[in-house]
């Protein structure tokens, strides 16, 4: 069996090429939702339909472990998709099959405390605020998920959400260097504004936005400390594998590259961001 990596787009390959570096011989397949990408400006019922649609697809597949790699996704749909769908999903299937998201291996990993563990809630005065910086689609910074977890969890850190519409569009659609360096500049500034100072520590709460990693470091201010979403959801993926040896990763070392838009070679942006050439089938 394999295993399914879902995003709008070219987003998630930023965390497939995590989870293909730790699981060299596993099968893997991602899809890309190209025809109706982008998530972000889309409604919640619109997100939930397409995410439901994404899985089922990988589903049939072959795919036993849907990982969605793509924060929007995860933020809107994936608690509805778990409670209403999937249950049904296994039973038709007959087979174990699970979602699994990226907002929780992401907040482990800002907050450094295992998901089960919340805090008590406290009125004493907090001496300092660390403040987190998170740049995201405008439906994950709507949904407010990582201020409200994060806040059940460390209430000496502070969370600043700011969406950055048409970055992910930009980003899948090959834009210049240039176009993105001062798109992200604008948000960084933005968001320093809306603060009142720098964050101290930040996280590119969309996928695509890995691939400007860069883009994003020589905006912040020099060392401000990126949390890694891809490598944070990569190793979770394989504690998972751990703990469940009912789903197999499969052996055959499998690459395929499945797109609802035009199949074919990916654009620059992501060829060089994976580092070679990106052939995608359409399904
Ligand atoms: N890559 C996605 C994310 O992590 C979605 C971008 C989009 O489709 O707007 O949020």
């Amino acid at each position: 069996m394999a295993i399914g990596v879902f995003d709008s787009g070219i987003g998630g390959l930023s965390i497939h090429r995590e989870l293909a570096a730790r699981l060299p011989d596993a099968d893997l397949i991602y899809l890309a939702d190209q025809a109706m990408t982008p998530y972000g400006g889309r409604s919640g019922e619109d997100i939930v339909a397409l995410t439901r649609a994404g899985c089922d697809r990988l589903f049939n597949e072959g795919c036993d472990l849907v990982i969605l790699a793509c924060n929007t996704a995860a933020a809107v749909a994936l608690r509805r998709l778990q409670q209403t769908w999937l249950p049904d999903r296994r039973r038709e299937n007959g087979r174990a099959v699970n979602v699994l998201g990226i907002i929780v291996p992401t907040i482990e990993a800002a907050t450094g405390l295992p998901w089960e563990q919340e805090a008590e809630p406290t009125s004493d005065k907090i001496e300092r605020l660390d403040i987190l910086g998170i740049f995201c689609t405008p439906a994950t910074a709507a949904s407010r998920v990582y201020e409200i977890e994060i806040d059940k969890r460390r209430q000496d850190l502070a969370v600043f959400s700011e969406p950055c519409p048409g970055l992910a569009s930009a980003i899948e659609s090959d834009a210049s260097e240039e176009l993105l360096a001062e798109q992200i500049r604008d948000h960084v500034a933005a968001l320093t504004r809306r603060i009142g100072r720098s964050p101290d520590r930040a996280i590119l709460g969309c996928t695509h936005y890995e691939i400007t990693a860069h883009l994003f470091r020589s905006a912040l201010p020099p060392g401000t400390p990126l949390i890694h979403q891809p490598g944070a959801t990569a190793e979770a993926a394989l504690g998972y594998l751990r703990r469940h040896p009912e789903f197999s990763p499969g052996s055959g070392g499998l690459r395929r590259f499945l797109t609802t838009g035009h199949a074919g070679r990916q654009n620059g942006l992501a060829e060089r961001f994976w580092g070679g050439p990106l052939i995608f089938e359409h399904t």
